[in-house]
């Protein structure tokens, strides 16, 4: 298994230091696995003046699964945008056609008091949001800032979805919903975007493959509202690039913290990408104090989606609730009667529980 590791800016390389000491747990059992370092997004500028230099792009390429940390940084967000470390992460998920964004959110039940939450709103709480990652107004054409024709300055993008696009979204998502409770939200704002009310009109019409999967609609609004209200509500969530960018790092937060949200981006031949959902974190970088439980955790999914190991996968799941369990908790999850760990204590710990 030849794995391409992209460390990436501010917390990136801290959390994926971790995260690969668990793998080569593994790989010390025998499971043949390769690492292959490259740069990525302010990383990548820094060592090639480009977000996805050549060299990362090649590596990625011939890799069977990419392991990512995270990008950005506030000292690349003045650089030219084709430039700036995202365009380097959207140029990485265009390139290598990840277009379903698979991000799962689950509560630890030794959690359920660091949610902001009620822990009994959120206690057993399991829901895959389906994201789709290649298209929407992340994408679309024209895009830029310009002088109108009455000589004020505008900036404007394009939202659009084509009828493939959607349909192969909704088969991944209408095939996960039938692996769990059979139940899947599309959300949309048919009310008012006519790009996602198209995106309603083929949903519904590839529901009729799936007529097992009990399918219902709700706007985007509406939804950031209810999984606050009544987060157990829901089984699958579907819905377009941005809408679930947004409602993900919401739906973290029912985890306990975004440092808990895991993600895979895969193709249509399940070569993934997996990092975890929260950004660089500058605001912690560099001083050993980030969580690393969401990308040792996307790890556990690359295990499971492009290799096809669920014992491995499982293995790492069961160390993270182990370690869990024995009140070891980063800052952003830590509640008073645990211990307090670092990055790297965190790290031990997971390792020590494998
Ligand atoms: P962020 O997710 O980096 O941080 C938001 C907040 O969550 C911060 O307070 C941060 O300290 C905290 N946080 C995030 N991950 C954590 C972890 N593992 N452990 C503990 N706390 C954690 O989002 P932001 O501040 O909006 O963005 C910072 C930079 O990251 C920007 O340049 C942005 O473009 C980039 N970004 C990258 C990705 C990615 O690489 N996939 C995702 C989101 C944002
Ligand atoms: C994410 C991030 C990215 C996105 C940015 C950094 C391009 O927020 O992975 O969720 O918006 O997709
Ligand atoms: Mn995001």
């Amino acid at each position: 298994m030849k794995i391409a590791v992209l460390p990436g800016d501010g917390i990136g390389p801290e959390i994926m230091t971790q995260a690969i000491r668990v793998l080569d747990v593994l790989r010390a059992e025998g499971l043949d696995m390769e690492f292959v370092e490259a740069p990525l997004g302010g990383a990548g500028y820094d060592a090639y003046g480009h977000p996805y230099p050549e060299f990362t792009q090649k590596i990625c390429r011939e890799a069977d699964a990419v392991l990512l940390g995270a990008v950005g940084g506030p000292q690349y967000d003045t650089l030219d945008r084709p430039l700036r470390p995202e365009r380097g992460l959207l140029a990485i998920r265009k390139d290598l056609g990840l277009f379903a964004n698979l991000r799962p959110a689950v509560l630890f039940p030794e959690l359920a008091n660091a949610s902001t939450l009620k822990p009994e709103v959120v206690a057993g709480l399991d829901i895959m949001i389906v994201r789709e990652l290649t298209g929407d107004v992340y994408f679309g054409q024209p895009r830029g800032m310009r002088v109108n024709e009455n000589g004020e300055r505008e900036g404007f993008n394009t939202m659009v979805y084509t009828e493939a696009e959607v349909r192969r979204i909704a088969h991944v998502a209408f095939g996960i919903a039938m692996k769990r409770q059979k139940k899947l939200c599309s959300v949309d704002k048919a009310n008012v975007l006519e790009t996602t009310e198209f995106w309603k009109e083929i949903v519904i019409d590839v529901a009729k493959e799936y007529p097992e999967v009990e399918l219902s609609h709700m706007y985007v609004d509406n939804a950031a509202m209810q999984l606050i209200r009544n987060p157990k509500q829901f089984d699958v969530m579907v819905t377009g690039n941005i809408f679930g960018d947004i409602l993900s790092d919401e739906a973290s937060m029912l985890t306990g913290s975004i440092g808990m949200l895991a993600s895979a981006s895969l193709n249509e031949s399940k070569k993934g990408l997996y990092e975890p959902s929260h950004g660089s974190a500058p605001d912690i970088a560099g001083k050993n104090l980030a969580n690393p439980l969401a990308t040792i955790l996307s790890a556990a999914m690359m295990m499971r989606y492009t290799f096809n190991n669920e014992a491995a996968a499982v293995r790492i799941e069961n160390a993270v609730k182990k370690v869990l369990a024995a009140g070891y908790r980063t800052g952003d999850i830590f509640e008073p009667g645990m211990t307090r760990v670092s990055c790297s204590e965190m790290g031990d710990q997971v390792v020590a529980a494998m």
